[in-house]
């Protein structure tokens, strides 16, 4: 049997390809940025061209440059930046439009007609989640009433529609020469449009948007030995390989995370961040302004639901501080910067670009940066921006807390910002528990490549995977109580200065 498994990890700035060993240890990789278009404020958008274009040569890049063969991997997992909407012809395999990324707002009017009516509460209680300019079912209306021809070509069943990880399956099995047209239950999830007992579509839900059945892709567990289809023997990888894994990226970062049992939780620091709580085979509703989501369905095994805190902005404060404002020259240099100050100089930042997520689900707030005095320089604002971050999961960890009953004990992380040792310090300090970050922080990548192991057979069981877990780096506490609640209480007062910004 091929000794390793590949896994594509298509996310919100970039896409890689990631090859594993048995151990879960990495063997290979490649990745490459796509452009952020952003035509006007509150949209944001990605070529699917572009994104279908970087796919392909991040595994060819990776394979060549491990001298490994398409043979040598037993099977394929893809994870992806969920909720971004791509719709595009399957007869010329060319989108409509560029896809609609999750943060976009555009939709917001349409979010606020849903909650006026009471579709709102049918949504809450069918898909788990809040009517909010997040998810891909208001996206897919924008494109159907606003790009010429959208409709009718929808009508005609040559329309169809996939987040990325369905644009990306398409293309790796043939696209225009029979192509698969599938996706996951954990993708489906954050649709609005599929109803959590059923795992189905549900008409109700596609009649409020407006949504054609014949539009939307096949829901399939997360790791299926039936697969998702296979790459082209004249295809990047230049060989046939199964693609028998696929899920949405956050829920790829808590199997990576091997948290299998309920009450299990990771938390991943990208773009934005997301924690994700096990909740077992019980759907649990969120009193508390969290999400109920599909975590994985591994082949015939009952679903496995979850409990999601989404924050919207938090990696991407700190590419802010770059691209826009050109405060640091990288990722890496915020840290630098926030460590010339002892604190942060009464300065707080709620980066609420996309209004407010989780556990507020607020799309009229705006960013804000306050509590400025003449005192302050780009070292206050460098710790004001990782301290958001670390706020913004404070939030969600006493929702976590009220919703489930259990304190946090420990927090996993993983994710490109936990390499900001000062802010994953800062993060124990806020939260007043310690912060554990694995040896694989790929953790996204990883958890695809597991489910499609699994499904192979290459791997045989979720306890074979814990094994694989280990421990790299721990962040205890050093913050006082009083520090930690008179910080907190001041990140409460921002936050409020935030709300209703927009109309
Ligand atoms: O829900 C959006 C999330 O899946 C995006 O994750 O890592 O691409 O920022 P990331």
């Amino acid at each position: 049997m091929a000794d390793f498994v590949g896994a594509v990890d298509q996310g919100t700035t970039s896409t890689r390809f990631m090859i594993f060993d048995h151990g879960g240890n990495e063997v290979g990789r490649h990745q490459l940025e796509h452009e952020q278009i952003l035509p006007q404020a509150g949209w944001v958008e990605h070529n699917p061209v572009e994104i279908v274009e970087r796919t392909n040569a991040v595994l060819q890049s990776a394979l060549n440059s491990t001298n490994l063969k398409a043979s040598d991997l037993a099977a394929l997992g893809i994870t992806n930046q969920r909720e971004t909407t791509v719709v595009w012809d399957r007869t010329t395999g060319r989108p409509l439009y560029n896809a609609i990324v999750w943060q976009d707002t555009r939709t917001d009017r349409i979010a606020t007609a849903l909650d006026r009516d009471g579709r709102g509460d049918v949504i809450r209680r069918k898909a788990g989640l809040p009517p909010a300019t997040y998810f891909s079912g208001g996206k897919i209306q924008w494109i159907l009433e606003n790009v010429d021809g959208a409709r009718a070509a929808a009508e005609r069943g040559d329309a169809i529609f996939g987040n990325t990880d369905t644009w990306v399956i398409w293309n790796l099995t043939g696209g225009v020469n029979g192509g698969q047209h599938v996706t996951d239950v954990t993708n489906a999830s954050r649709t609005m449009l599929m109803n959590l007992e059923t795992l189905d579509w549900d008409d109700e839900l596609l009649g409020f948007f407006g949504v054609p059945r014949s539009m939307l892709p096949e829901i399939k567990p997360s790791s299926t030995a039936d697969g998702f289809g296979s790459t082209l023997a004249n295809g990047s990888l230049g060989g046939e390989v199964r693609i028998t894994g696929d899920l949405g990226d956050q829920q790829a970062a808590t199997v990576g995370q091997v948290c299998f049992a309920p009450g299990e939780a990771k938390n991943t620091y990208g773009t934005g961040n997301f924690m994700l709580l096990n909740t077992g085979h019980e759907l649990v509703r969120s009193e508390a302004g969290l999400l109920t989501t599909v975590c994985y369905k591994l082949g015939d095994e009952p679903v496995t639901y979850a409990l999601e805190g989404s924050i919207a902005v938090t990696g991407s404060a700190v590419q802010w501080l770059r691209d826009q404002l050109g405060i640091i020259s990288g990722a890496a240099q915020s840290e630098q910067l926030a460590r010339q100050v002892e604190d942060n100089g009464g300065v707080y930042f709620v980066p609420a670009f996309s209004g407010l997520f989780a556990p507020y689900w607020r799309s009229d707030a705006r960013g804000a940066i306050v509590g400025l005095s003449r005192y302050n320089t780009n070292a206050h604002l460098a710790r004001a921006t990782l301290e958001a971050i670390c706020y913004q999961s404070r939030d969600v960890t006493e929702a976590m807390s009220k919703d489930s009953g259990v304190a946090l004990d420990v927090l996993k992380v993983d994710g490109g910002v936990t390499l900001n040792e000062l802010c994953m310090q800062i993060q124990a300090d806020v939260l007043g528990v310690p912060v554990s970050r694995p040896v694989v922080a790929e953790t996204t990548a990883l958890g695809a490549a597991y489910a499609a192991g699994l499904a192979v057979g290459f791997w045989n069981s979720t306890d074979e995977l814990r094994e694989n877990w280990n421990e790299a780096r721990r962040w205890d506490p050093q913050w006082s109580a009083e520090q930690r609640d008179a910080g907190y209480a001041q990140w409460k007062k921002a936050v409020e200065r935030t709300l209703g910004w927009v109309d």
